[in-house]
């Protein structure tokens, strides 16, 4: 396994990865690896020659009142982990390989960024699509891999790959959960020993109103008040929502077409995010 701080090091690695015309993967991440990203990792083993992950906590998609330097960063366990995972080529940029001290230009999403987390994360997918852009310019990849859980981020790339021509396919790898359904996320170590049982409100939310759907419930108000009922045991839900798996637009009752259901929730002072996805 390569380990690669610098751009023109990175370029020289995916050109000979490359010969023969073999494909490259790419699983973007913020380090702090867990089985989600794992899983993604392995989507890219099956499908592709070569696979790259990156490690980059990425300034711009932080707001100010995000503690950026609070995120949770492991290096070394992250190294064994991809190693273990058969990773070939991990590449963990400085700040300034990615944002040079003049850097001004940015890629700015659309309608897509608006709902949901956008409502209360100013700028956060702006930031998110410019360093997913800047990283698929920098390795080049065929295909690349990202996690259902972040589901709008999910939307906004393959629209940005699709918007500004990038010849990569996008994959969404189903959220993996710990055994008892909490989605995984690097913020779940945040959770006090009082507080995880509560984060189960929210799953335990998603899943009772995926069952009403597969049961045959396609009234949208209903839906989203059977997962609410769960909901109420956190802390502060941020939101709840039932939209169009497209548009990212609330979803029309009743449900005839792929809606998912969204939720931000905090338990204590940690933000979590899940969703389910209803395809009738
Ligand atoms: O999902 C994440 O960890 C980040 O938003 C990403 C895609 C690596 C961009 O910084």
């Amino acid at each position: 396994m390569q380990i690669i701080t610098r751009l023109p090091e990175l370029r020289r690695a995916i050109r000979s990865a490359r010969k023969g015309y073999k494909s490259v993967g790419f699983v973007p991440t913020m380090g702090y690896l867990h089985h989600g990203h794992l899983a993604l990792v392995e989507a890219s083993r099956k499908q592709c020659y070569t696979t790259v992950l990156s490690i980059f906590v990425n300034p711009k998609q932080f707001g100010l009142n995000e503690d950026l330097g609070n995120h949770p960063r492991d290096f070394e366990r992250d190294g064994r982990l991809c190693r273990d995972a058969a990773v070939a080529i991990v590449f963990a940029p400085d700040v300034w390989e990615v944002y040079p001290a003049e850097f001004e230009t940015s890629v700015e999403p659309g309608e897509l960024a608006q709902p949901l987390c956008g409502a209360f994360r100013p700028g956060h997918f702006r930031g998110v699509a410019t360093v997913v852009c800047k990283l698929f310019n920098m390795v080049q990849p065929d295909v690349a891999f990202f996690g259902q859980k972040d589901f709008q981020q999910c939307a906004i790339v393959r629209r940005m790959a699709i918007d500004l021509n990038f010849p990569a396919q996008i994959v969404t790898v189903p959220t993996v959960r710990e055994p008892d359904g909490l989605a995984m996320s690097s913020r779940n170590r945040y959770l006090g020993k009082q507080e995880r049982p509560r984060a189960l409100a929210i799953s335990r939310g998603l899943f009772t109103a995926d069952a009403e759907f597969r049961a045959g419930e396609r009234d949208v108000a209903k839906l989203i008040s059977s997962a609410m009922r769960h909901l109420k045991e956190v802390d502060r839900v941020q939101y709840l929502e039932l939209v169009d798996a497209d548009t990212l637009k609330p979803a029309a009752s009743p449900l005839n077409r792929p809606g998912a259901l969204c939720a931000a929730a905090y338990i204590g002072s940690t933000r979590l995010i899940d969703n389910v996805v209803l395809t009738p």
